[in-house]
């Protein structure tokens, strides 16, 4: 590899390179994408296999610790995640005091965040610390998303259960009320684990690399994990799933027009961009989208459903896939194209689609954290810039402006 910092110093010149299109931040062994044959793969795993096979906390393990877990590894790592999904009472008290309309996506990284006042880490062995950190944010995070959910419409909410699996603990701690017992079936609680498996890492995309950027200044991981759910809060990254309902139901509002709709993505004067097409690495199909588009049919057929959105949605997929303009730039679908319909379609509502993201993307978060931690090149990240503003200037006193 060249020597940047070396390049430097005896040339004066740097890199300009604006959102990082074509600059390798780190090196990482964690998971490997190649965008041109769609191909994502987690520490070597096709991501249709894990989502074929494994349970989300196997593919948590394997991401953070490098191998699958064996049947006795998981059993405890299932115990121990069990043992910590409580949240503190006092953290219980935040939720009453947010404004009722407040996104769960700014509940949720406060709440990241403040994990560390009632959790900090406080011994000096710094491995030990980190684990129980990891375990906490795996486990509490989820609990943390329910009861936000539960905040914003008004029930009581539910905790969660030591009995069940992940994901089934999470849907009974969202959908258990006082007026619906066990409001999901098993075709829900095994495509929602599929779908925090196709979520749970992508290298080095924005919400990663302000994780790794937070972590380099030696900030904790709760403080990081912070501003990765931020990041993934934008509509031109995670927060696309939600967009992407908003898009196809003002599409379906305003009389089904797919053609007026590509036109104006394509215009270049309108700031409009189709949601939930095209992306910085993928230039084939997403594979995550084909899995998140199998499962949004078996979830719909499993509750004997028709949403008019998911045809709404097909049509536009072939449409565009039919026009040059998306073939010359490579787009396509990408994860959020039917992850949103899919959430959908579950009952979880169109605010809580990119939380949904955020569970799912965890796991990967603080594997890429620990990595850059124990990189023996890591450095704080600090890019440079080149300067465009005003050459040397002098303070000209207030009464003379
Ligand atoms: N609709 C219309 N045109 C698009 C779209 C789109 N969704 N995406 C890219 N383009 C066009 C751009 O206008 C540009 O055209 P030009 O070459 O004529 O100027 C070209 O395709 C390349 O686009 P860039 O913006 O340079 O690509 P970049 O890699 O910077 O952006 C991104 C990738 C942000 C994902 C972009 O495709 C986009 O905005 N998509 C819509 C939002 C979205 O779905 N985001 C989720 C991504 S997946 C994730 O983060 C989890």
């Amino acid at each position: 590899a060249i020597d940047i910092g070396k390049l430097r110093k005896e040339t004066g010149m740097i890199t300009y390179d604006p959102g990082f299109v074509n600059t390798g931040s780190c090196s990482s062994s964690v998971t490997f994408i190649d965008g041109e044959k769609g191909i994502l793969r987690y520490r070597g795993y096709d991501v249709d296999d894990l989502a074929e096979n494994c349970e989300f906390i196997e593919v948590a393990y394997l991401l953070i610790n490098g191998s699958l877990p064996t049947r006795e590894e998981k059993a405890k790592y299932t115990n121990l995640l069990n043992q910590h999904s409580l949240i503190h009472e006092d953290m219980i008290e935040f939720f009453r005091h947010y404004p009722e309309h407040s996104h769960p996506m700014a509940v949720l990284s406060a709440m990241a965040v403040s994990l560390s006042s009632f959790y900090p880490e406080m011994s000096e062995n710094h491995k030990e610390e980190l684990s129980m950190t990891v375990t906490r944010l795996l486990s509490k995070l989820r609990t943390i998303a329910a009861f936000s959910y539960k905040k914003s419409i008004g029930e009581p909410i539910v905790y969660p259960r030591h009995d069940l699996r992940y994901c089934e603990n999470f849907l009974n701690m969202m959908f258990n009320s006082p007026v619906c017992d066990m409001p999901y079936n098993d075709t829900m609680t095994e495509s929602l684990n599929k779908l925090l498996i196709i979520h749970a890492d992508h290298e080095q995309n924005c919400s990663a690399s302000v994780v790794r950027g937070v972590g380099s200044a030696g900030a904790n991981l709760y403080a990081a994990i912070s501003g990765g759910i931020c990041a993934l809060w934008g509509p031109l990254h995670g927060g696309a799933n939600q967009h992407v309902i908003e898009m196809l139901e003002n599409i379906m509002e305003e009389g089904g027009n797919i053609d007026k709709v590509l036109e104006r993505a394509k215009s270049k004067r309108s700031p409009f961009r189709l949601m939930g097409f095209g992306h910085r690495v993928y230039k084939s199909y997403d594979p995550r989208a084909k899995i998140a588009k199998a499962l949004c049919k078996e979830v719909m057929a499993s509750l004997n459903k028709h949403d008019p959105l998911l045809d709404l949605a097909m049509e536009l997929e072939e449409k565009a896939l039919a026009d040059p303009y998306f073939q010359e730039r490579g787009l396509y679908p990408n994860v959020d194209f039917y992850t949103g319909l899919t959430y959908r379609e579950m009952g979880i509502p169109t605010n809580m689609f990119t939380v949904m993201f955020a569970i799912g993307r965890l796991p990967g978060w603080i594997a890429q954290f620990m990595e850059m931690r124990k990189d023996p090149h890591g450095r704080i990240s600090r890019p440079r810039q080149i300067y465009t503003g005003p050459s040397v200037r002098k303070v000209v006193p207030i009464d003379q402006r």
